[in-house]
């Protein structure tokens, strides 16, 4: 097969490049059209233009297959820890024993915040979104740590790595706990990871913290679920944010905003918010359907539908099992997982969301476990958000370290024409 492709612009032919990956995936090399045509590609969105080449996440929409690094999404979930998972989405390997203890001793020695960042969180309205302040914070984090990354010595960028990996978790307890009105706390570290998280988040100031395997294991795997997805809109925010030199958390902070948007990881706190309106709607599931389907009626079936997955989403199928498992586990008998189940069922036999490829993705099911957890629905996205972390982290890395370009989009200009200045008398 030539390991080129042409393109026949009017009279002209111009050869491009083809690039295989590593899984045979095929794209064309535009890098040099312009200068060699001065045309240029118009693709809104995105939907067929590759960004860059990356290590870190493979995903086949029409297969339903999501590796990190190599390794499926089943056997992560069902067999790493979270932490590990990290690990392995920014360097590549899963890390031995002695690398994931330094991993976990180093993040601990560096969990403290600036008591002055409480004051800043203090002044935010109790009604503020949770994004939005853990967006604002992540930035302000900044001021308390200004020194640059140096990103040709590694020791300096897993400073970087493991600073954050601190700082954020820290960050979500503390924005869930003051939505709650409950004292801003540190955890315990010499718990795990994740443990810890949930004890920051969980604990009560009058009774001793008892640790719930279930919330655990059920916030482990949630989390790993969510570590990377490839070039999502927040993951190409980081990287287009970092390619400019901004800094770590600078990029992270913005891909947390571009993350909270109701189309990408905000869907997760929309689906509840549908299907609690399903559920006071007496379950009208077909209502809703109707609504979907009706191109006058802006309603979209949150949960539902995939720029890449065009089959199932292999996240929501983990993620279903074990919404039943948690449920299960807690005793707890939520109407709201009969209504999802029912709006999957109607919506996979539909002809409307079979012509178009519209399967559960990751967000359909989380929302389910999360209020089973006790997480209220604003904090959803802001879940999502902590396991994002190490996947926005990992393509940060990749991209400095591949020294890649500053991102700087080209357009296709359909505005007026030169045209001359009008004093105001005459207009
Ligand atoms: C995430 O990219 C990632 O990897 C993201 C993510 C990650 O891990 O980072 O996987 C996380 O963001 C998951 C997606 C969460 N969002 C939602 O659940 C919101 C609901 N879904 C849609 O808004 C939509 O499906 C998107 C945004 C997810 C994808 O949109 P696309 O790829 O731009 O597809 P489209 O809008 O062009 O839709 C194609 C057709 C349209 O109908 P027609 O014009 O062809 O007649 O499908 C329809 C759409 O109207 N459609 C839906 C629908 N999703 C698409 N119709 C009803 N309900 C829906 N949910």
């Amino acid at each position: 097969m030539s390991d080129k492709a042409k393109l026949k612009i009017k009279d002209k032919e111009i050869e491009l490049d083809l690039i295989v990956g590593s899984e045979n995936e095929l794209g064309i090399d535009i890098s040099a059209l312009r200068a060699n045509s001065n045309v240029i590609t118009l693709d809104p969105g995105y939907k067929n233009t590759g960004s860059c080449q990356s290590s870190i996440t493979f995903l086949d929409g029409e297969k339903g297959i999501l590796r990190y690094r190599g390794y499926s999404i089943e056997e992560l979930a069902e067999k790493a820890d979270f932490l590990e998972v990290a690990f392995l989405l920014i360097y590549g390997e899963l890390p031995n024993k002695k690398q994931l203890d330094k991993l976990l001793s180093d993040i601990n020695e560096n969990s403290l915040i600036d008591e002055d960042i409480k004051k800043i969180l203090e002044n935010f309205p109790k009604s503020a979104h949770p994004m939005g302040i853990l967006s604002s914070l992540t930035s302000a984090l900044i001021a308390f740590d200004p020194l640059a990354v140096d990103v040709n010595s590694e020791d300096d960028m897993y400073d970087a790595f493991v600073n954050i990996l601190a700082k954020i978790p820290i960050l979500v307890a503390w924005v869930y706990r003051r939505r709650r009105g409950l004292p801003l706390d540190y955890g315990d570290y010499s718990l795990g990871y994740v443990e810890n998280i949930t004890k920051m988040m969980f604990q009560l100031p009058n009774s001793e913290y008892v640790q719930n395997d279930t919330l655990v294991n059920a916030i482990n795997k949630l989390l790993i679920l969510h570590g990377d997805h490839e070039q999502n809109c927040s993951t190409s925010t980081v990287r287009i944010v970092g390619s400019s030199h901004a800094g770590l958390f600078a990029s992270i902070s913005a891909g947390i905003s571009a993350l909270w948007g109701r189309l990408h990881g905000g869907a997760n706190q929309a689906v509840l918010e549908m299907l609690e309106a399903i559920e006071n709607d007496g379950g009208d599931t077909k209502k809703y359907m109707a609504k979907a389907k009706d191109k006058s009626d802006p309603f979209r079936l949150m949960g539902f539908g995939h720029r890449v997955y065009k089959n199932f989403d292999p996240r929501a199928k983990i993620i279903k099992v074990a919404a039943d498992k948690v449920l299960d586990e807690l005793g707890i008998d939520d109407p709201i997982l009969e209504i999802a189940k029912g709006l999957e069922k109607e919506a996979l036999e539909d002809q409307y969301f079979v012509d178009r490829k519209l399967y559960p993705n990751v967000d359909f099911y989380s929302g389910i476990i999360y209020k089973a957890l006790k997480i209220p629905n604003e904090m959803f996205t802001v879940m999502f958000a902590l396991g994002r972390l190490p996947g926005w982290i990992a393509h940060w890395r990749e991209m400095r370290k591949n020294k890649e370009p500053i991102g700087r989009p080209r357009q296709i200009y359909t505005g007026e024409n030169l045209r001359n200045f009008t004093n105001i008398e005459s207009r």
